[in-house]
């Protein structure tokens, strides 16, 4: 199984920004987590980040026939993106929505998601053990689908 981790803007900067926020540990050490957990379920995984919305827009669109599934934390692009959703409704993929901090407990602005129209899943609020969460769940929606 193939999974396809994309990270939306300003999560190259992860350690350096907000860390009461986002956490102390920087992108760099998000992906090594990444790869251990993927490691650990034998799952095959891209970790991509880009701070541009038509870079991730491609990246999604090249994921069809090579990936099967995506996390993605879109970052801003949650709220703003009808591009990233169309996108995953586009390829198809199951796909699940990743925040490091609790949104639903955000400002306003932070409460609409597009991309959660696309995803079966969202998780928010757990830091670095979201994404490896997300992992599991498309492991498990893979097997049954
Ligand atoms: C975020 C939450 C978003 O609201 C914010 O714009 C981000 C990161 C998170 O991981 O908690 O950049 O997606």
């Amino acid at each position: 199984m193939k999974i396809l981790v994309l990270n939306g803007p300003n999560l190259n900067l992860l350690g350096l920004r907000e860390p009461q926020i986002y956490g102390k540990q920087n992108y760099a050490a998000l992906v090594a987590f990444l790869e251990q957990s993927a490691k650990e379920e034998g799952l095959e995984i891209e970790c991509f980040q880009s701070n541009h919305e038509g870079v991730l827009v491609d990246r999604i669109q090249a994921a069809y026939g090579v990936f099967d599934g995506i996390v993605i934390n879109p970052a801003a692009y949650t709220h703003t993106s009808v591009a990233l959703l169309d996108a995953l409704k586009a390829v198809s993929l199951p796909a699940v929505e990743v925040h490091l901090s609790d949104v639903s407990l955000r400002e306003d602005f932070r409460q609409i998601s597009y991309v959660r129209q696309a995803c079966p899943r969202t998780i928010m609020g757990q830091g670095f053990e979201g994404y490896r969460l997300a992992l599991l769940f498309l492991k498990e929606y893979l097997e049954k689908n």
